[in-house]
């Protein structure tokens, strides 16, 4: 099969990292990661997390970079092109994971994109219990999650130079610059400290070793890498091959638990030193909606600066995330249709828009679509990926030599991807599955 003609390349290889850090980093790592923080016991949770992201995740990034760059298609092509007509199907699955976690994501993107407005032009809200209530599902929530996809839509069809590596080049370092200040400024607050002991000393080494925060740690890592449903196959696949994958999946995967570490150095502290310690333990899906709003209300002028800086990096980290998962399904409708891709954007988008209605209309939608997408699919998909890589595909190391050279621990990588990384995933899916169909049950009790 002939690399398809006219394909783009990244402009260059800090763009392609800008936005392949720019499709990791996003709300996973702010609020999604700080919440499942809380609910997990703290350090124990962190520990877990970057466990699973060495041992699970970097080697299931690599085969995904490996896949994408060799055959220079999106995920149903490529899957197609290294494994067969069968293979195709895993990368529909993809495709519809993609198309899943875009249409509700973009509901929590628009809650983002809302606050930082009100932040700058009307304040945090008295109430913050009550606001969250008010605007999180609803018309409202369903018109913010359109304008949301809409500027995002309009990117991805600007194409991979012009929009998405453009877009990441200018916002990522200003989102890494921003979530650093934020940190050193909630050191500096009176009574941070205990923010920090919570975070980073594990309680209870019991709670380590349970199968549910297992599970819950290498859900997080799969969905903070975006991983398991080709976002980093179809951006590899617009790479040259003369660039060195091990040495990007090292940046990507090591910037990305940085910025979800830092945004606990934020996180914690902040709501320790305001007191609002009690709001971590009960924390949900709106915690970050609501308590650090609270902590936003009572420091006063500082805090409609810091809260909207907060709010405004996590805008861009949903917004370039956002551009991955939509990509992914536009790359697959231009490969497989004869639309162009600015067709593909649209057509992919307003499907999407409606397909994530529910989400905006109940918080329940919302919950049990993140648990069937992360749970079900992603990890589901990283484990098919897993034994592609390592059982399908004929040579696997050698799509990594290129532009690399070859190096004596490429076969420990096909060998976690053979053993580990399925044995490990099939155990926790094993766990977790039940509990995620039945979320989804009680929707429609
Ligand atoms: N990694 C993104 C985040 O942490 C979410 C994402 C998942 C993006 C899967 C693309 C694919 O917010």
């Amino acid at each position: 099969m002939a690399v398809q003609a006219g394909r783009e390349h990244w402009g260059s290889r800090f763009g392609f990292l800008m936005a392949a850090i720019g499709s990791a980093v996003g709300l996973g790592n702010m609020w999604r990661f700080s919440y499942l923080a809380a609910e997990n016991g703290g350090a124990a949770f962190v520990f877990l997390y970057i466990l699973m992201i060495f041992v699970i995740g970097m080697p299931v990034l690599l085969a995904e970079m490996a896949i994408g760059r060799g055959a220079a298609r999106g995920p149903i092509q490529a899957l197609g092109f290294y494994g067969g007509r069968w293979w195709k199907s895993l990368g529909a699955v993809f495709v519809a994971a993609g198309f899943l976690i875009a249409s509700y994501y973009s509901v929590i993107a628009g809650w983002t994109l809302r606050y930082t407005l009100e932040a700058i032009f009307l304040g945090f809200a008295e109430d913050p219990v009550q606001h969250f209530d008010s605007i999180a599902s609803g018309w409202d929530a369903l018109t913010w999650h359109l304008a949301f996809m809409a500027g995002s839509l309009w990117i991805v069809a600007n194409g991979v130079t012009a929009g998405i590596e453009r877009t990441a080049i200018v916002v990522m370092p200003l989102l890494f610059v921003v979530v650093c200040a934020l940190s050193v400024y909630a050191w500096t607050l009176d009574g941070s400290a205990a923010g920090y002991v919570y975070y980073l000393s594990p309680r209870d080494y019991t709670e380590v070793f349970s199968r549910e925060v297992l599970a819950e740690a290498a859900g997080q890592a799969f969905f903070s890498l975006s991983l398991g449903m080709g976002a980093m196959l179809t951006y590899a696949s617009y790479l040259e091959r003369n660039s060195n994958l091990p040495s990007q999946a090292t940046i990507i995967a090591f910037s990305d638990f940085g910025i979800a570490f830092i945004a606990g150095l934020v996180v914690f502290p902040l709501l320790f030193a305001l007191g609002l310690s009690e709001d971590v333990g009960a924390s949900t899906v709106g915690a970050l909606f609501i308590t650090l709003p609270k902590a936003f209300l009572e420091l006063g002028v500082a805090g409609r600066v810091v809260g909207t800086l907060f709010f405004g990096a996590l805008v861009v980290g949903a917004l370039t995330s956002l551009i991955s998962l939509l990509e992914v399904v536009v790359a697959s409708t231009v490969d497989l249709t004869s639309w162009d891709r600015r067709e593909s954007t649209i057509r992919a988008g307003i499907a999407a828009a409606i397909f994530g209605a529910p989400a905006a209309m109940s918080l329940g939608a919302l919950d049990a679509m993140d648990q069937v997408a992360t749970n079900l699919l992603l990890m589901g998909g990283g484990l098919a990926l897993a034994i592609f890589t390592g059982w399908v595909m004929r040579n696997p190391e050698g799509e990594v030599t290129a532009g690399a050279g070859r190096y004596r621990w490429f076969g420990l990588w096909v060998n976690l991807l053979k053993y580990v990384v399925p044995v490990v995933l099939a155990f926790i899916m094993i766990g977790s599955v039940p509990k995620t169909i039945n979320a989804v049950l009680a929707l429609f009790e």
